[in-house]
């Protein structure tokens, strides 16, 4: 960056700018050694004090021996020059805070400078492919909410990637190659079960089946590894009959992806068994390489610093679920190209990843044709849990299927939104019901998807509809809300937003700036979600968005301000959030109603 830039330029974000100003008064004051030095500039905890503080003055004092507050100042007067043209001198707090005050005239430029169609967000100077392997569900079986979280995380993080221009391959890793299939094929073959008329709950009773059988009965169990074996032989017979309760599995799955609103579709279906002819060449380069072993028939890759080896050839000659995976990280970084592979999997498959990817490394196929290596990354979550804390579960047992859940997410939501709109005052009332239908979905979907993405990914969250659907809170029914109380303000004044796209931004009152400060920081927010893949950074900050707007909303005026150029700051404002929030949903994958 070219220093009279970032210098006096507002149209970098101010993190980068104080960033860069408070590097180089550290110089000045300590000598060319101290360049490196991370002045820890964060937003300020008391916006009393000021906009932002640094904070490397106190570890740095420690580290020479020398007063930290009297270090704070020299390094704060230092920065005064460097900073004269956008923010008032840094004034030293506590124990050697440096606090830092944009000039109003500054901020409201900044301000302007992130008031385009990009909101701020400029696209990621990396522009190779990314792969994300997501969904993954199983042929035959009902989705469940592991294949719900993994989808709903793995479209997130899709959509806020291809936010910073990145080419998204989202990777749907059907399970539809194991003998999981093959026992249900065999006992639907041996109940003589007309295929054309199957529903997936049939498929699930045939597996449960299947299962009962297989485990008591040693001729059960043989005859379905033969039907393994003709389907991965290519028997016509019995490929007829996999690919049709591929269709009834699928239909389900595709009903689901559309009550969820993913971008997600038959174009994204890549196949465990899409590898299959692959297996026997993988294998062979594992032995070739001199990695992979025999061991009592088997065939195993062993790590130095773990017992359990990574079995990839079964002595009966049988291929495996890493087998699988090798080939297609394999396909993903060289034929897809990408610098990374996302792998958003259930926490349990943890074990597994490390070490499919550790044996990827060893032979060499995360290299790029660049030279550099792709970025294979495991992004773990944890289960679903009932109100009970226990995995979620019907009464008898069984994995509780997705479309249930979603309904009664949808029925929830459909319900608080026809209450509310009963209220005469409600900008909702009057609506007709198909209308209401449409934002009850969009409340209780939004509902389940927040709630999968707003807490740490690993931990298990408990299912709990009536407080993921409250419109109070760190909910996504908040956020929408939040959103629609802005257009309602559009709505009441009958301006439209476009009307006051070039007002100049007074902002005097605190909340009118928390409010700026904020906004300046949704660009890095979401290069920061894009890089660490934790999406619950973007949920708080929009959480923290709305809170500020609801203060703002409260302490000023907005139809009623004092004087023309003030109201139509103030509508300019207000039309920026809403940008941000409705921005910031769809990221989430969440729909942002204008009305609730
Ligand atoms: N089908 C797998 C399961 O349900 C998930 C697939 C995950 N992706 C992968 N590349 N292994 O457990």
């Amino acid at each position: 960056m070219n220093t009279t830039q970032t210098q006096n330029s507002p149209r970098a974000d101010p993190t980068t700018i104080l960033d860069t100003a408070l590097r180089r008064a550290i110089t000045t004051t300590l000598g060319d050694d101290y360049r490196d030095t991370d002045p820890l500039i964060r937003p300020s905890q008391r916006p009393q004090l000021g906009d932002f503080q640094a904070n490397a003055a106190m570890s740095l004092a420690k580290r020479l021996g020398r007063d930290p507050r009297k270090l704070a100042q020299q390094i704060a007067k230092a920065a005064t020059n460097e900073l004269s043209a956008i923010a008032e001198p840094p004034e030293v707090a506590g124990p050697g805070f440096i606090n830092i005050r944009l000039k109003p005239k500054a901020l409201a430029e900044m301000l302007t400078a992130v008031d385009t169609a990009a909101l701020g967000i400029t696209p990621d100077p990396d522009t190779r492919p990314i792969a994300i392997d997501l969904c993954g569900v199983n042929i035959a079986k009902q989705m469940h909410v592991g294949h719900l979280r993994s989808t709903i995380i793995g479209d997130a993080l899709a959509r806020i990637l291809e936010r910073r221009g990145r080419e998204v391959h989202r990777e749907n890793h059907l399970g539809d190659w194991g003998l999981t299939i093959a026992m249900v094929l065999r006992e639907l073959r041996a109940s003589e079960a007309d295929l054309d008329a199957l529903v997936l709950d049939d498929l699930d009773a045939a597996y449960r089946r299947a299962q009962h059988q297989c485990a008591r009965d040693t001729n059960a169990d043989a005859a379905a590894k033969e039907v393994l074996v003709a389907l991965q032989q290519g028997d016509a017979d019995v490929r007829r009959d996999w690919q049709k309760i591929i269709d009834v599995t699928m239909r389900a799955v595709y009903e689901s992806f559309d009550l969820l609103g993913v971008k997600l579709g038959p174009q994204n279906n890549r196949p465990e068994s899409s590898y299959r002819d692959q297996l026997p060449e993988v294998v062979d380069a594992f032995i070739q390489a001199g990695i992979a072993q025999e061991d009592q028939g088997a065939l195993i890759i062993r790590f130095d610093d773990r017992d359990r080896p990574l079995i990839i050839r079964k002595s009966d000659g049988g291929y495996l679920y890493s087998t699988t995976d090798l080939a297609a990280v394999r396909y993903r970084v060289q034929q897809l190209e990408a610098s990374r592979v996302i792998y958003v999997v259930d926490a349990r498959q943890r074990d597994h990843f490390r070490d499919v990817f550790d044996a990827v490394r060893r032979i060499g196929w995360d290299l790029l044709a660049d030279g550099t290596r792709a970025q294979l990354v495991h992004v773990p979550f944890g289960a679903v849990l009932g109100t009970d804390r226990t995995p979620l579960k019907t009464r008898s047992g069984e994995n509780v299927p997705l479309t249930t859940l979603l309904k009664k997410a949808i029925d929830r939501g459909t319900l608080e939104v026809k209450k509310r709109a009963a209220d005469p005052a409600a900008p909702t009332h009057g609506l007709d019901p198909r209308q209401l239908a449409q934002i009850g979905r969009a409340v209780g979907i939004g509902a389940v998807k927040y709630a999968d993405l707003s807490s740490d990914l690993v931990r298990d969250y408990v299912f709990n509809l009536d407080r993921m659907i409250a419109f109070e809170g760190n909910t996504g029914p908040y956020l929408q809300y939040a959103h629609a109380r802005v257009c309602s303000i559009f709505a009441k004044a009958n301006v439209d937003p476009q009307e006051v796209g070039d007002a100049g931004f007074v902002l005097k009152d605190g909340s009118e700036r928390q409010l700026a400060l904020l906004l300046l920081r949704y660009a890095g927010v979401v290069a920061d979600t894009a890089r660490t893949l934790e999406p619950h950074r973007l949920c708080t900050f929009l959480y923290d968005l709305a809170n500020a707007y609801s203060s703002f909303y409260e302490r000023c005026p907005v139809l009623k301000a004092q004087s023309d150029p003030l109201r139509r700051s103030r509508l300019r404002l207000c039309g920026l959030v809403r940008r941000v929030l409705a921005d910031g949903l769809d990221l989430l994958g969440i729909e942002a109603p204008q009305r609730m």
